[in-house]
Parts: C-alpha cells; sequence; structure tokens
C-alpha cells in the first residue's frame, strides 16, 4: 500500500539492490541538494495526459511505441544523434499507425536513460578486476580504476544533458519537423539499400495522396495542428533513487508527487522486490509506471505489485513490460495475463523482445539475432489472440545510426563478423534503423491482421 507515511525519502529506510558505492557522501548530498533547486524537466500536467493515453492503450483503442538506447552517453550527445533516433522513431509510428488504424502513443527511452542496473559488481578483462560501469550518471565506461569510481558531479551532468535533450525533443515534436507533409524526409541515406526502405517509400506516397486529399477538404497542416505536430513523451528506467527523489515534486494543482526527470518511469526486473526500496519510491508517485516482467516473476509477486502499485486499478498507470526470451513467451505469458485478468485488473500489455534475447556471439560480442527479436515479438502477438486479450505496445532498444549491434535483418543483414564495425552501444545492442523499421513493419501487419473487416466497423458506426 502507498502507506499514508510516503514520502519522496520513505524509499531510503528499505532495502535496496544495485546501488553504487559513492566514496564521498557529503558530495553526493551536495549533488542531490542542487538538482532539488534546479527546475522540473516536464510537467505533472503531461504525465497526466500520457496516463490518460495509456489508458485508451489499456482499452484497445491506441497503441504504445516505446523506444531508445539502452543507455545514454555523455559523448553520443550531440543534434544528428537525437535527430536520426527521432526520424527513426517517426517513421515506426507512422508505420504503425497506419497499420493499426489507432493513434500511437510515443514514448522515447532517452532525455534521462542513464543509469544501469548490472548482474555482476565488478568486471573482469585480462585479470584485471574493476567495479563495473553502471552508466554515465554514476561512473566512467573506460576500463581504469579512475573511470570505475561513482562521481556525484554526473548527476548534475545527466540532468543538464537530459534538459538540453528534451529541449530539442520538444522543438522536433512541436516545430515542424513532424509534420507529415515532410514524411520522405526521414529516410536516411544509408537506408536506402534495405528491404524496409521500398516498403517504408510506398506508404509514403498514401500518406501524400491522403494528405493532398484532406487539402482538397480544406484540412492542411496550417489550419489542422494534428497533422503538423505530435506528442512525445520520455522514459527511462528509475533506478538512482536519490537522483529521483531530488526531482520528485508536489503538483500544485493535485497535490500529488510526480516524478518530474521524465514522463513515464519503469522499475528494472532486478530491483522490483515488492518490499524493496525502488517499489517503495513508485508507491507514492502518480506518474503512468512500467513493470519489467522477466520469467523469473511470480504470479504473487505480480499480485502484490499491483497491489501496492495501483491499489484503485486505476488504468493508464501501469504497462507490464514482458521481456522473456523468444522461446519462453509461450511459458510465461499466458500465466501474467490470467493473473492480471483473475484480479479484475485493467493494464497495458507491453513486449520488450530484446532484453531475453541476448546472446554471446562467437567472436565475443554480446548480441541480439534479429530473427529472435521478431520471433518474441510473433509470439506476443500469438498468445494475446489466444487469450483474447490486447497485445498494446513493444519497448525495444533501438538507435536512428547504423551501428552493427544485432544480427540479423533484411537484405544488408548483420552477420557476427560485422558486429566489430560499427558497435558503439554503451551497455546492450540495439537495433539500427533499418532493422527498427523492418519490425515496425512486421508489428503493423500484426496489428493490421486484427483489425475488424470494414464493414464490420461501418455496420457498429
Ligand atoms: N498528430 C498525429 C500523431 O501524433 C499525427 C502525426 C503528425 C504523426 N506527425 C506524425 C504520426 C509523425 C506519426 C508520426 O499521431
Ligand atoms: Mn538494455
Amino acid at each position: 500500500m502507498p502507506t499514508n507515511t510516503w514520502t519522496p525519502t520513505s524509499w531510503r529506510s528499505k532495502p535496496i539492490s544495485q546501488v553504487p558505492a559513492y566514496p564521498d557522501s557529503d558530495k553526493l548530498r551536495s549533488a542531490e541538494a542542487q538538482i532539488q533547486k534546479f527546475p522540473p524537466l516536464v510537467f505533472a500536467g503531461e504525465a497526466r495526459d500520457l496516463k490518460h493515453q495509456l489508458a485508451e492503450v489499456a482499452r484497445g483503442d491506441a497503441f504504445l511505441l516505446q523506444g531508445g538506447d539502452c543507455a545514454e552517453s555523455f559523448a553520443e550527445h550531440g543534434a544528428d544523434h537525437i535527430r536520426d533516433f527521432f526520424r527513426v522513431f517517426l517513421q515506426m509510428a507512422v508505420v504503425l499507425t497506419h497499420g493499426a488504424s489507432k493513434p500511437v502513443v510515443k514514448v522515447g527511452r532517452i532525455a534521462g536513460q542513464f543509469a544501469k542496473p548490472r548482474s555482476s559488481d565488478t568486471e573482469t578483462i585480462d585479470g584485471v578486476t574493476l567495479p563495473s560501469y553502471r552508466g554515465d550518471i554514476i561512473n566512467d565506461i573506460a576500463f581504469t580504476e579512475a573511470s570505475r569510481i561513482p562521481d556525484p558531479e554526473r548527476l548534475l551532468l545527466a540532468y543538464r544533458q537530459s534538459a538540453a535533450t528534451l529541449n530539442l525533443l520538444r522543438a522536433f515534436a512541436s516545430g515542424g519537423y513532424a509534420d507529415l507533409t515532410r514524411v520522405h524526409e526521414w529516410t536516411m541515406g544509408f537506408m536506402k539499400d534495405t528491404s524496409a526502405y521500398p516498403r517504408f517509400e510506398e506508404l509514403a506516397k498514401k500518406i501524400d495522396d491522403a494528405i493532398d486529399f484532406m487539402r482538397a477538404l480544406g484540412l492542411t497542416p496550417d489550419n489542422t495542428p494534428s497533422l503538423r505536430e505530435t506528442k512525445f513523451y520520455t522514459s527511462h528506467e528509475a533506478l538512482l533513487l536519490g537522483y529521483e527523489e531530488a526531482l520528485t515534486r508536489r503538483d500544485s494543482i493535485t497535490g500529488d508527487y510526480y516524478a518530474t526527470s521524465g514522463h513515464m518511469l519503469w522499475i528494472g526486473d532486478r530491483t522490483r522486490q515488492p518490499d524493496g526500496a525502488h517499489v517503495e519510491y513508485f508507491a507514492g508517485i502518480k506518474n503512468p509506471i512500467g513493470i519489467k516482467c522477466g520469467p523469473s516473476l511470480s504470479s504473487d509477486d505480480l499480485n502484490r505489485l499491483l497491489d501496492k502499485l495501483n491499489p484503485l486499478n486505476e488504468a493508464g498507470r501501469i504497462t507490464l513490460i514482458g521481456r522473456f526470451g523468444s522461446d519462453k513467451v509461450a511459458d510465461h505469458l499466458p500465466r501474467l495475463i490470467e493473473t492480471v485478468q483473475q484480479g479484475g485488473r485493467m493494464v497495458v500489455w507491453c513486449s520488450d523482445p530484446m532484453h531475453g534475447n541476448t546472446v554471446k556471439a562467437s567472436n565475443g560480442y554480446k548480441t541480439r539475432p534479429f530473427d529472435r527479436v521478431l520471433s518474441e515479438v510473433k509470439s506476443f502477438f500469438d498468445v494475446h489472440r489466444s487469450m483474447g486479450t490486447y497485445p498494446g505496445g513493444i519497448h525495444i532498444e533501438m538507435t536512428g545510426d547504423d551501428v552493427t549491434e544485432c544480427t540479423g535483418g533484411g537484405v544488408s543483414a548483420v552477420t557476427e563478423a560485422d558486429l566489430s564495425d560499427r558497435y558503439h552501444t554503451y551497455c546492450d545492442p540495439r537495433l539500427n534503423a533499418s532493422q527498427a523499421l523492418e519490425l515496425a513493419f512486421l508489428v503493423a501487419e500484426e496489428l493490421r491482421a486484427q483489425r475488424p473487416e470494414r464493414s464490420a466497423r461501418v455496420a457498429f458506426a
């Protein structure tokens, strides 16, 4: 229960995992105190809007697209990187909107996705053991003793980078870049030899036609803002609770507490202990939240989590993000769906087809075979079809850059030998732009297959 003893600091008295060992706790307190005085990055009203949109997803009337880097980095913080991500994201959103004939709720893993949970506290390379890299908000990826010491100064850098990223994204979303009349301009040069490209161009032509038709009817981007603008929300894993606490603010309109570091936050599969610190923190904030659900999540724990985190069963509050592995979806998703149904609860069902499909290539690279990513998404749709529930969204690790991190995908498939060419990730392997677009087409086909026949739709109108 979010007891009335909840405060933004009450997590501090609970058992916690994945905490960095800061050598200088005074310095940490002072960095947190500074952030506490900084302006919020997002407003409570925006988080509420997103919750309403997610409630539409829970009801089956919209689709959630959530994606971005596994880990954002301080080094890769340029306008081009953000723009390239945003345009592939827009391409995917257009493909899905068209396929589903439903609005797509757009949520980036961006402008705050800096802290990483690790399976081990240390990392050993060539006989040398050092503390693990935990994300740029905590320490540095370089494999030296000094780099790996957690540095509180990084909290301030992460805040400032998030603010700058969000500023550019807001400008893109409402300043003309997302205008549907510019759909051809979102295609990147290197995508021209990929299998997704001709399909996208074909769709772009259909959109042009639709826009010409609407123009003839008197609807233009100038007089119809929904053609010209989009709503783009931000999300990240709320792992570093000292940072989150410093950005937790009381909304002056409702008196409720909101996390203002991003619109939506999620709890990782490693920090979802029902009596732990992370769940305590999440219980008191009113934002829409995600819960990563891996194979080890028991039905009992899911019930306890939902009791604590959504006691009033508010639609849009909870998104369950399954990440099972392509061969394990069928073993775990049906029982979680039954649990939710038995409790009469409203949730958004979302699939993360990345994290359960990580393998080591023969040359040592951590990779994800694109086929397995596609297969997890297909199983997700199959299970929901057979249970009569609504597959509401996908959550992916992706970049707009032409990287070689996941193997497979279309005509210019990445092979294991290619991995070393452009393996740039700071953490897990991401889909590159053309793999991401190819995935969007697959999801669009699944969504299209679910649509009732036109005659049936007319009959209900
Ligand atoms: N405003 C609508 C939406 O966000 C339509 C739209 C405008 C759109 N630009 C877009 C959709 C870019 C996807 C991508 O859904
Ligand atoms: Mn990851």
